[in-house]
């Protein structure tokens, strides 16, 4: 009986690897904009998921583990993409700017159960330094935003 079981799931372990996976890493279209040290600390610790240029290691190819890891990246690569900032207006790349740093800053990104497997990728003190410089050099930075509605009303309370 049990043998049977651990045949039965062996033989399923081997017929999923056939389900088809997409691994594929499309044309990079516009690499994101931004100072070296910047692109530095994205390649090291978000590029697996955020951009076309994904490493796929080697548990991607086993399933179903390369379900749980091609979901992961399609998801991550939806809502930003470092390998095609051309698709986002001005006003969008500032709005992801300034979440990759509040991401990063509360150690939600990267995902956890990828640093696991990549401690390297573990954003450092300096790292944060840098993704924080680079916020407030840019649109993304408070100085804009002062200009926006929600600071326009605050003025008017303070009156
Ligand atoms: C292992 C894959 C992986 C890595 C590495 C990774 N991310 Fe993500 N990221 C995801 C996934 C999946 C989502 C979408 C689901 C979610 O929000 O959890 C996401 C969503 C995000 C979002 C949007 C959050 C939201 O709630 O809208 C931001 C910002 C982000 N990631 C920033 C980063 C930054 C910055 C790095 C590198 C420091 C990074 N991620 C590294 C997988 C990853």
């Amino acid at each position: 009986m049990l043998k049977n079981v651990l045949l039965g799931l062996i033989v399923i372990i081997v017929l999923i690897q056939f389900i088809p996976v997409d691994r594929s890493n499309p044309t990079v279209t516009q690499d994101v904009v931004a100072p070296e040290p910047v692109k530095q600390v994205l390649k090291n610790s978000c590029y697996d998921c955020h951009s076309n240029e994904t490493v796929w290691p080697w548990y991607s190819y086993i399933a179903p583990v390369s379900w749980l890891v091609t979901n992961d990246v399609e998801e991550a690569r939806a809502h930003i993409n470092f390998s095609q900032w051309d698709s986002y207006n001005a006003k969008k790349q500032a709005r992801i700017i300034e979440e990759i740093l509040e991401e990063v800053d509360i150690g939600e990104m990267p995902l956890p159960i990828y640093l696991l497997l990549h401690p390297g990728a573990k954003p450092q003190e300096e790292d944060i330094l840098v993704l924080t410089q680079w916020y407030f050099s840019t649109d993304a930075g408070p100085d804009e935003h002062a200009e926006g509605e929600e600071h326009e009303q605050e003025r008017t309370e303070d009156n």
